[in-house]
C-alpha cells in the first residue's frame, strides 16, 4: 500500500510521522511545493525508523507528481492555516485555488485513489476536491469528525478522571462553531455520559468542543496539528486496511437527513472503497434543529465558492 500526504507543514508531517510509526502502508511519500521541506521532514521521518521500530518507507518531493503515482489513499492537508482572529472561512479563495490545482495532479498520476481532505474550510474544501477529483464522491471525504469527537472526548475524559480510550461519541455537522456534538450518543464505557455528569458541565464541554480548534489558534497563533495529523491518518489507516470503522466524516450527502448536494459531517462505515455506508440517527428535535443551523453556515461558504467557479 502506498500513501501520499500532500503538504509537508505541521499537520502533513505529523499525518505521515503517525503513518510511518505505526505502519499504516510500505510507503508514504511527502509532497510539497517548498524547495526540500517535503525531503527533509520526510528524511527526519525515516531517520526515527531504527528508533521507533518500523519499515515504511518514507519519502519526500518538491512537487513532483510523478513521485506520488499508484497511490491508494491520498490525503490533502495543503492551504493556509488560520491565524488568531480568522475563521476557517477566511481561508476560502486562497485554499480552494490550492486544493483544486492539488487534487487534479494527483488525479493524473492516481486515478484510483480515495481521497482525505484535511484544508480549510474543511466542508467546502472537500466539495472542492470532489467537483475537481471527477471519481465517486464515496472516494472524497473529509476529515473533521474525527478531530472534533477527539477534543470532546478527551474533555469529557478529563472531566471525569477517566480514561479517554473508554468514551466513545458522535459529533454531527460542519467543522465549524455549529458542529453538533451528541450528547445523547456519547457513552463511558457503555454508560450513558449524561448518568455520570451535570448537565452544566456537559453543555460547557460542548461549547467548548466547538471553538476547540480556535482556543489552539489562540494559544499557538496558528492552527492545530498532532490532533488533526493523528485523526487523518486513523481514517487512511481504516481505509488501506479495510477495517470497517464508525467514524464521524464528512460526506458528500445524498438525502440521508433530508440533506443533499453538499458535504457535511455525519457518522459513517470507513472501508475500502472510502464511503461504504452512512449511518442515520434518529435524531429528536432539538439536535435535528442543530443540524440544520450547522446545514445552512456550511451552506453559506459552499455558495461563496459556487459563485467563484
Ligand atoms: C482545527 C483545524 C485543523 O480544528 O481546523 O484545529
Amino acid at each position: 500500500m502506498k500513501v501520499t500526504v500532500v503538504g509537508a507543514g505541521n499537520v502533513g508531517a505529523t499525518c505521515a510521522n503517525v503513518l510511518a510509526t505505526r505502519e499504516v502502508a510500505n510507503e508514504v511519500v511527502l509532497l510539497d511545493i517548498k524547495d526540500g521541506f517535503a525531503e527533509g521532514k520526510a528524511l527526519d521521518i525515516w531517520e526515527t525508523s531504527p528508533i521507533n521500530l518500523y519499515d515504511t518507507r518514507t519519502v519526500g518531493s518538491t512537487n513532483d507528481y510523478s513521485k506520488t503515482a499508484n497511490s491508494d489513499v491520498v490525503v490533502i492537508t495543503s492551504g493556509l492555516p488560520r491565524k488568531p482572529g480568522m475563521s476557517r472561512d477566511d481561508l476560502i479563495a486562497t485554499n480552494a485555488g490550492i486544493v483544486k490545482s492539488v487534487t487534479t495532479q494527483i488525479m493524473e498520476h492516481s486515478p484510483n485513489a480515495i481521497l482525505v481532505i484535511v484544508s480549510n474550510p474543511l466542508d467546502v474544501m472537500t466539495y472542492c476536491a470532489y467537483l475537481n477529483a471527477g471519481v465517486d464522491s464515496t472516494r472524497v471525504i473529509g476529515m473533521a469528525g474525527i478531530l472534533d469527537t477527539a477534543r470532546y472526548r478527551s474533555f469529557l475524559a478529563e472531566a471525569l478522571n477517566v480514561s479517554p480510550k473508554d468514551i466513545q461519541a458522535v459529533l454531527m455537522g460542519g467543522h465549524g462553531d455549529t458542529m453538533v456534538p451528541l450528547p445523547r450518543y456519547t457513552t463511558v464505557g457503555g454508560i450513558p455520559v449524561t448518568e455520570l455528569i451535570d448537565d452544566e458541565t456537559l453543555s460547557s464541554i460542548v461549547e467548548r468542543t466547538k471553538k476547540g480548534g480556535g482556543e489552539i489558534v489562540n494559544l499557538l497563533g496558528t492552527s492545530a496539528w498532532y490532533a488533526p495529523g493523528a485523526a487523518a491518518a486513523q481514517m487512511v489507516e481504516a481505509i488501506v486496511k479495510d477495517q470497517r470503522r464508525v467514524f464521524p466524516c464528512c460526506v458528500w450527502m445524498t438525502g440521508e437527513y433530508g440533506i443533499s448536494d453538499m458535504y457535511l459531517g455525519v457518522p459513517v462505515i470507513l472501508g475500502k472503497n472510502g464511503v461504504e455506508k452512512v449511518i442515520e440517527l434518529d435524531l429528536n428535535d432539538e439536535e435535528k434543529k442543530l443540524l440544520a443551523e450547522s446545514e445552512t453556515a456550511v451552506r453559506e461558504v459552499k455558495a461563496v465558492l459556487d459563485g467563484m467557479n
